[in-house]
Formats: C-alpha cells, sequence, structure tokens
C-alpha cells in the first residue's frame, strides 16, 4: 500500500522534472556547488591537530547539552564565537536547520509577529511554521514594503525582522543597515541568518561587520559552522539573557544529541584558520567578481554582488538540468536548483566559487560556459 502511494507520488516528481537524486562526485569532477568557499573542508592542518587530538577527544557527546554532552571544547567554541562576534554569549547547538528551527520557535508567542524576507532559506521558513506568532511576509530586500508592513501591523508584544544575511539561492546581500534602522524605529528584534556571511563578510566576522555595524541587545545573529567554516553545527550569539533563555527554552537544542567534542574541535581550528588566513576570504571573492565578468561578457545574465555564489537563472527546471547534464559531460559539475527551493519559474544553476578551485579549473568553467552559450541561449 505505502509503497504504490509513494512510486506514484515519485512518478510525478519525474514528469515535472522535480526529481532529486544523491551524487557521489568522481574525484575527476570540478565541483562548482560547494559551500567549502573558503576551501577549509579539507585542509592538512586541521587534519594533522586533529590526528595528534583525537585520543583525547571523545568521538561522541552522548547525550544532549542539557543532560550530559555539554562539553569543555563546546564551551571553548561557544567563547570563541561569542568573542568574534561581538556578543555577550554564544550557544552551539547541532545544524543550522536546527538553530533556526528552534530559534524562532523558542522566541515568539502568539501576541509577536514575525517580518520575513520572501527568500530567506527553508529553516527559517519552517521555523514560523512551528511559531504561534503572526508571519508578514516583506518582498526581498524590499525596506519600504518592509516599512509599510511593520506600519501596517503593531504587535502586543515583541516584533522580530528576519532575514538571510546573504541569500543562499541569490547571493546577494541583505540590506541590513536599513533593516536596522526600520528596527530600531518600530522596536524590532532582528534575527540574521549569517550562514554565507561567517567566514566571508565583515573580515569573516558577518553581514552586521560588512555594514559596520555593531552588535546590540536586539540583534541576534545566527550563523553555521558547515559552509565557509567547513566543519558541521551551528551557533547563535547575543546577549547572555538571551543564551540562558533558549538553554531553556529552545527545543532543538534540549531535545536533541550534542555535537560531536571531533566536530567541535574541528570548528574550532577552522575558525582560528580563517582569521589568520584572511587571503582566502580576499582570494574567493575576486574570483567570484572575475567569473561573473567573463559570464557577463559571454552574454549570460550574471551578477556578482561581493559574495562566492553567482545564480544563473535559466527559467524552466528542464533547462536547468539540461546545462547541469552538459557541463557533467565537460568534469564540471553545478547543481541545478529548482521549485520549492527557488520560487517558481526561476529554476537555476547556482555556480559557487572557492579558494580552492585553481586558475585552470576556473579558465575550463568559463570556456565551457562559451561553448554551451549558444546552445542555452537558442532554448530560450
Ligand atoms: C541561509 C541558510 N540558513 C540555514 C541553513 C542550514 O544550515 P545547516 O546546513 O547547517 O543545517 C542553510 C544551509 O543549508 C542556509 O543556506
Amino acid at each position: 500500500m505505502l509503497t504504490n502511494v509513494l512510486e506514484k507520488q515519485l512518478k510525478e516528481l519525474k514528469q515535472i522534472h522535480r526529481y532529486r537524486e544523491r551524487v557521489i562526485l568522481p574525484k575527476d569532477i570540478v565541483d562548482f556547488s560547494s559551500n567549502d568557499y573558503l576551501g577549509l573542508k579539507d585542509n592538512p592542518y586541521t587534519k594533522e591537530k586533529l590526528c595528534k587530538k583525537i585520543s583525547n577527544l571523545s568521538l561522541g557527546s552522548g547525550a544532549s547539552q542539557l543532560v550530559s554532552g555539554y562539553t569543555e571544547i563546546q564551551k571553548e567554541l561557544e567563547t570563541f564565537l561569542a568573542n568574534f562576534k561581538e556578543t555577550e554569549d554564544c550557544l552551539v547547538v547541532g545544524s543550522g536547520y536546527l538553530a533556526n528551527t528552534g530559534l524562532v520557535q523558542a522566541l515568539t508567542t502568539e501576541e509577536d509577529i514575525i517580518f520575513s524576507d520572501e527568500l530567506n532559506h527553508a529553516s527559517i521558513i519552517d521555523g514560523i511554521r512551528l511559531s504561534k506568532a503572526k508571519k508578514v511576509i516583506y518582498k526581498h530586500n524590499d525596506i519600504n514594503d518592509l516599512e509599510d508592513k511593520l506600519k501596517k501591523n503593531p504587535s502586543k508584544r515583541l516584533s522580530f525582522i528576519i532575514t538571510d544575511g546573504v541569500f543562499s539561492m541569490e547571493g546577494d546581500i541583505a540590506n541590513v543597515k536599513d533593516i536596522i534602522f526600520l528596527a530600531e524605529k518600530y522596536g524590532a528584534v532582528v534575527i540574521m541568518d549569517d550562514a554565507h556571511s561567517t567566514g566571508i563578510l565583515g573580515e569573516g566576522k558577518g553581514t552586521l561587520f560588512h555594514f559596520c555595524l555593531k552588535p546590540s541587545e536586539n540583534i541576534i545573529q545566527m550563523g553555521t559552522l558547515s559552509k565557509a567554516v567547513g566543519s558541521y553545527g551551528a551557533f547563535i550569539c547575543g546577549s547572555k539573557v538571551l543564551i540562558e533563555y533558549l538553554i531553556n527554552k529552545m527545543r532543538t537544542a534540549i531535545f536533541s544529541t550534542a555535537l560531536s567534542p571531533v566536530q567541535n574541535f574541528i570548528s574550532l581550528e577552522n575558525l582560528k584558520l580563517l582569521i589568520r588566513e584572511p587571503e582566502r576570504r580576499k582570494d574567493v571573492l575576486e574570483k567570484s567578481k572575475y567569473v561573473a565578468q567573463k559570464l557577463k561578457d559571454i552574454g549570460y545574465n550574471i551578477h556578482f554582488f561581493g559574495t562566492p555564489i553567482l545564480s544563473l537563472i535559466l527559467g524552466e527546471d528542464k533547462k536547468a538540468l539540461d546545462l547541469r547534464e552538459k557541463l557533467l559531460k565537460e568534469g564540471i559539475f553545478i547543481q541545478a536548483i529548482r521549485p520549492p527551493t527557488v520560487p517558481e519559474g526561476t529554476a537555476r544553476l547556482r555556480i559557487t566559487l572557492s579558494f580552492n578551485h585553481t586558475k585552470n579549473q576556473i579558465e575550463k568553467l568559463i570556456k565551457t560556459f562559451d561553448n554551451l552559450y549558444r546552445e542555452v541561449i537558442s532554448h530560450e
């Protein structure tokens, strides 16, 4: 019975080109889809340090952080992140998905209102679904629309403005200066998802610092350790009281096993490394700018927003899938991103650059896009 129902749905997904499969990339394929922007996930320095340290580290945490899974190394990582983000305190949790869903649900009640950018990440959307607060979606990065909606929707208790710092599928940067101005004007709290800004913007410290803004009691900086940091896990940085409250109320921290000390050790070492080697950040942004300009020169409609993410919008799902396959035949992997990850009619290739990409690999990418251009536009 179950198999029949599921098979029918899978068949439907295939018919509309929305079927998804996991791939294990062969070693000779160049990956232009990873979020490993700074090339840290395979760095030999942390690997060597880990080898030396491993006999003193537990392989698992053994329990939730509220039971007995909280460890010295997690405390050290939290202290490091609080200093890095210039906040009073920090809470490390299992993943960015757990951080956003747990944070939004824990902070909000039915008396609150959440203002959320229409292109925010799925984990924020799911956090809002779990929350009892009223939700108001504003147009992507549109400050006038946000202000209009803030004016029309006063809250009985708290208002929250939630935004990705760097939008994961567009690669553009949230207009945080104006968002914070509005938050102060209308008495709202800002939650910023720095998943793609951590390690990249504002000397690696995130979106707030990119705009030369200072953290405050009413700004919550969330971020992940799985992207530029090249590890796994996530953090929430803010005031002491905020973290104390989350430890007591955040279900995804309370009812989920703490990260392994091994993982936290990797996060800590990679964070130190990205601070020590600012050239990684500079290099990846130069590469992203260069590729965007070259693809633009060829005729592609692509923008560099000052991040390692370049979004080539193709429209139809099939078009994105076809181009992915053509690139794969040339030894290049760029994943096709389709709805519901992106809005209907905006299927795309999301190209991401890394410090680890060589000059040859980048030139090959550009040449391949050049060769494919006629085929891509002839389908428009
Ligand atoms: C903006 C944003 N927030 C949150 C997440 C979730 O982070 P994680 O992969 O650590 O669960 C991601 C990544 O997938 C993301 O792009």
